[in-house]
């Protein structure tokens, strides 16, 4: 994260937002609705050091809007280390939500489900993570005033997960529990490495989430996450996988995704 996009924020956001939602593959339907339409918009191109996103299914801006009676900024698409991009910049969205002075983020993202008791279509909130990028986003000179070695005990805030469980329940919404191992893709995995990854305690696997986690507690964000469980990894049914079917999951879960997000927002502490 550059000064610069700092001060070009600073500049263009109408207000400080109290959440943060990082709407994961497929689950973008948010910053193109109602609410967003009446907030304020701004490209990643306007952002200094923000090239263009280049995965189909991933917009590439924030929307600053009124969002179920809150502040927040809604983040359509994000920056994956699969594409070439170096960790400042995966994480550089979190960078500036802790500079802006955003309390909280939500982070969602597709997954594929690794635990035979989930099912395709299911939402799971992270308890934990398996950081398997090969690489950390703190690596470098320390950004302060993070501290140099940061406690990773609860990356998830509990109170938060506390809230997303009540409100699946109250909506009679499934929500899992588990825990997410991020890597870097971009191909999905193989099936030996899906069971190594199962003994290891993984509920989940996914190419995000993990670098935005770890930098979003560096600068004392409040963090929780949702995956959307848009296929069982590979190996687990006898077929390939494919980016559509994890698009078209992410597509068919949509509204529960949207309502469990909409109540997670309106009951959010202040
Ligand atoms: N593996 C890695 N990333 C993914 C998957 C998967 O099975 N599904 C969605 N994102």
């Amino acid at each position: 994260m550059s000064a610069d996009a700092l001060q070009v924020l600073r500049e263009k956001v109408p207000f400080i937002p109290e959440l943060a939602i990082v709407l994961g593959s497929g689950l973008g339907a948010l910053a193109y609705g109602p609410e967003a339409k009446a907030g304020t918009a701004i490209p990643f191109t306007d952002i200094p050091g923000f090239p263009a996103p280049t995965v189909a299914g991933h917009g590439g801006k924030l929307v600053f809007c009124t969002f179920e009676g809150r502040k927040v900024v809604l983040q359509a698409g994000r920056f994956h280390f699969y594409e070439g991009h170096p960790m400042s910049l995966v994480t550089a969205p979190m960078r500036l939500y802790g500079r802006l002075g955003v309390e909280t983020v939500l982070l969602t993202n597709a997954a594929g489900a690794l635990n035979p008791a989930f099912g395709v279509g299911e939402l799971m909130a992270l308890t934990d993570h398996l950081n398997f990028f090969g690489t950390h986003p703190l690596i470098g000179p320390n950004v302060e005033p993070g501290p140099r070695f940061p406690d990773m005990t609860a990356v998830y805030d509990p109170a938060l997960r506390a809230l997303l469980a009540a409100c699946a329940e109250a909506l009679g919404q499934t929500l899992r529990q588990g825990v997410y191992l991020g890597l870097t893709g971009p191909s999905y995995e193989t099936p030996a490495e899906i069971r190594a990854f199962r003994s290891l305690g993984a509920d989940a696997v996914g190419m995000s989430t993990v670098p935005e986690a770890i930098v979003a507690r560096h600068e004392g964000l409040r963090v929780a996450g949702i995956s959307c469980l848009c296929n069982m990894a590979a190996g687990i049914l006898p077929r390939p996988l494919t980016h559509q079917e994890v698009l078209e999951a992410g597509a068919a879960a949509a509204g529960r995704f949207e309502a469990l997000v909409r109540a997670f927002v309106r009951d959010l502490p202040a």
